[in-house]
C-alpha cells in the first residue's frame, strides 16, 4: 500500500523505539529500568476505576459535545480558577484524548505551509513531527547544561523569522525535567507578546513538582497570556 507522501517525513518515536527495546529485554529476563515512556509502576487508582465503571453504569456511553462535556468543560474552568488563578469562559475550554491529540489538533488548526514553529532542545519527540504534519517547519533552539535547558528572550530573538507563528514551551519539562521560574518567564512571554508570536504552553506536568515552584511561574505567564487573549 502507497502511504500518503507527509507520513513517509515522519521520524518514528524514539520513545517508543526504547520502551519496545526495554520490554524485549525485560522478557528475555534482564533486569530493566525503563526510561522510555512515561509509564506509572501502579495501577490507576481505584476511586478513578470505580467512577469511570459507574459512569458506563449510568448510561454515559453516548456521543457527546465535540468540545466536551459541558460538567467537565466547567471543572477545567474552575480548575483554572483554583491553581493559575484565571478567568476562562467553558466557551474556551476544548477538551480531547490527551495531550497528544490536542497538540496534533492545535497545530492542524494554526498552522499554514511554512510557519515556523519554535521548538527548545531537548523537547518531547512528538513535537517536530506534529508540526510537520500540519505543513509547519520546526525551528530549534539548542540549550544546555550551562543554561539549565532553558531558553531567554534573545534566544528567541535570535531564532525568530518573520515566518514564526509560534513558540513551543513545556515547563516543567520532559525531558530535562527543567522549571521555569517566573521572572524567567516574564521576558519570554513579553517578547512574544510583542512579536505576535503565539506561545503553546504544554504544562501536562504541572502537578509533577516538589517544591511549590511551577504554580507561580504559570500564574504569571498566563498573566501575559491574558494580556496577549485581550490585545
Ligand atoms: C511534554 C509532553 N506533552 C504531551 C505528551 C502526550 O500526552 P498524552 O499521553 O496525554 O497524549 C507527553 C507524553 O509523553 C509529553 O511528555
Amino acid at each position: 500500500m502507497q502511504l500518503a507522501k507527509r507520513v513517509e517525513t515522519i521520524t518514528p518515536s524514539s520513545t517508543l523505539a526504547i520502551t519496545a527495546k526495554a520490554g524485549e529485554l525485560a522478557a528475555q529476563g534482564y533486569d530493566v529500568i525503563g526510561l522510555g515512556a512515561g509509564q506509572p509502576d501502579f495501577n490507576t487508582p481505584d476511586f478513578i476505576i470505580d467512577a469511570a465503571m459507574e459512569a458506563v453504569k449510568n448510561g454515559h456511553t453516548k456521543y457527546t459535545p465535540t468540545a466536551g462535556l459541558p460538567e467537565l468543560k466547567k471543572a477545567i474552568v474552575d480548575k483554572l480558577k483554583r491553581d493559575q488563578q484565571l478567568d476562562f469562559e467553558p466557551s474556551q475550554v476544548i477538551v480531547g484524548n490527551g495531550a497528544k491529540h490536542v497538540l496534533y489538533l492545535l497545530f492542524q488548526a494554526l498552522l499554514n505551509p511554512g510557519d515556523e514553529v519554535i521548538i527548545p532542545a531537548p523537547y518531547w519527540v512528538s513535537y517536530p513531527e506534529q508540526v510537520k504534519l500540519a505543513g509547519g517547519i520546526p525551528v530549534h533552539i539548542t540549550t544546555g547544561e550551562q543554561s539549565q535547558f532553558k531558553i531567554t528572550a534573545d534566544d528567541l530573538d535570535k531564532a525568530v523569522s518573520p515566518k514564526t507563528k509560534a513558540l513551543i514551551l513545556t515547563s516543567p519539562s520532559n525531558p530535562t525535567g527543567m522549571i521555569y521560574s517566573k521572572e524567567e518567564l516574564q521576558p519570554i512571554a513579553d517578547y512574544c507578546l510583542n512579536h505576535n508570536i503565539l506561545i503553546v504552553s504544554d504544562e501536562i506536568y504541572e502537578k509533577l513538582v516538589y517544591n511549590g515552584n511551577i504554580l507561580l511561574g504559570c500564574t504569571n505567564f498566563r498573566e501575559s497570556e491574558t494580556k496577549y487573549r485581550d490585545h
